[in-house]
């Protein structure tokens, strides 16, 4: 059975593809490169066995899209993961955000409508619910105002999936991610952030092995037990196992709507300073670190109740903290070991 994973050779997406691939999908992946390398297609072909089939090109091109969907009209389902994702860059460059994101969105909804192609996973984020009122977060809670470009463009995708659902036979499922961190097993795939890293657990791996002097902690008078924001970190394996779920779930007619929404998390909130503590212990490294101001826009605590996609995906997020850490750590020095130049 053929899926298409778009953003297949980016962090989720590669980790996704190789979840299918064990699970007997057959995998197309279609990337324009612009946040990943084309030698990902080797290292899960290293991991699997099985060398997924990739095509270059920007989804975000009608034309190119639309003879990809003619060409491979025997797709059953869609895992849509291509997208511009950094906060920071969004606020500066919105417009391009707004085009990469949306246009993209909406090109492979009327190509899957022309080509009768049904079921589309769609990589939402916790972002949606801003500081909620009430923790930890359901997929009830209200959405609240997003609080840069990168988030307003999942929200709007939400909107664009539950407008589009309504008016054809497309169903989707948009899958609100919590904090993704970690590595696979095998050390051949990663998160490979381009240039100095946004996110927390890619600047403490470059930290300890000397890419960067110091990780800068944002804040330590937040409202929480150490004064450190709070978030919910998933494995990246966890994660791409629910995905496999999800357009499981989707192509046996298992869906209860046409749209659904679940939450990916574990359930468990960690602080920074939980982060760095669990880093050290399973590297055995002391981290240089210190305290500076908070990072605008950042929310102060958010974990999922993970109850519903539990319940109803029989899938549960399994590996702790260290495993995570632990992971990413491995990860970070068999990438480095083997590239010394980068
Ligand atoms: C955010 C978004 C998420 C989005 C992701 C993409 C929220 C709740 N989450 O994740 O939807 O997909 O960006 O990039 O809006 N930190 C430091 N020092 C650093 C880096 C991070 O202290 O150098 C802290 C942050 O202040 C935060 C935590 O670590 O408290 C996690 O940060 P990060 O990994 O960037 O993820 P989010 O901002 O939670």
């Amino acid at each position: 059975m053929k899926i298409l994973v778009t953003g297949g050779t980016g962090y989720i997406g590669s980790h996704t593809v190789v979840e299918l691939q064990k699970q007997n999908f057959e995998v197309v992946i279609v990337d324009n490169l612009s946040n990943s390398q084309a030698e990902v297609v080797d290292s899960i072909e290293k991991i699997t066995g099985i060398r997924p089939h990739f095509e270059e090109f920007d989804l975000v091109n009608r034309e190119l899209t639309e003879a990809f969907f003619k060409k491979h009209n025997d797709i059953k389902g869609v895992i849509h993961f291509a997208a511009f994702k950094a906060v920071g860059e969004s606020v500066e460059k919105p417009l391009m955000y707004y085009r990469n994101n949306l246009v993209s969105l909406m090109n492979i909804l009327e190509s899957m409508i022309s080509n009768g192609i049904p079921n589309l996973v769609f990589s939402s984020s916790c972002t949606v619910y801003g500081q909620p009122d009430e923790l930890p977060v359901s997929e009830k809670a209200p959405i609240k105002k997003a609080e840069s470009p990168y988030g307003n463009t999942k929200q709007i995708s939400e909107e664009i999936l539950t407008d589009t659902i309504h008016s054809s036979s497309v169903n989707a499922i948009a899958l609100r991610y919590f904090n993704p961190i970690g590595a696979h097993d095998s050390a051949l795939i990663g998160e490979l952030p381009l240039g100095v890293p946004n996110n927390l657990v890619p600047f403490i791996t470059q930290t300890a092995i000397g890419l960067r002097k110091q990780l800068s902690v944002f804040g330590e008078d937040y409202n929480t037990p150490d004064g450190t924001a709070i978030r919910d970190y998933i494995h990246v394996v966890d994660l791409a196992k629910a995905h496999v779920v999800a357009v499981k779930r989707m192509i046996e007619n298992k869906m209860k709507n046409s749209f659904e929404v679940f939450n990916l998390g574990t359930g468990n909130g960690y602080s920074v300073l939980d982060v760095i503590k669990s880093f050290e212990r399973v590297s055995g490294l002391p981290l240089n670190y210190k305290i500076v101001g908070r990072r605008p826009g950042d929310v102060e605590q958010v974990w999922a109740d993970p109850a519903w996609s539990n319940e109803e995906l029989g899938w549960k997020a399994e590996r702790s903290l260290d495993e995570m850490n632990a992971s990413a750590w491995k990860w970070e020095q068999v990438y480095r070991g083997k590239n010394s130049s980068k």
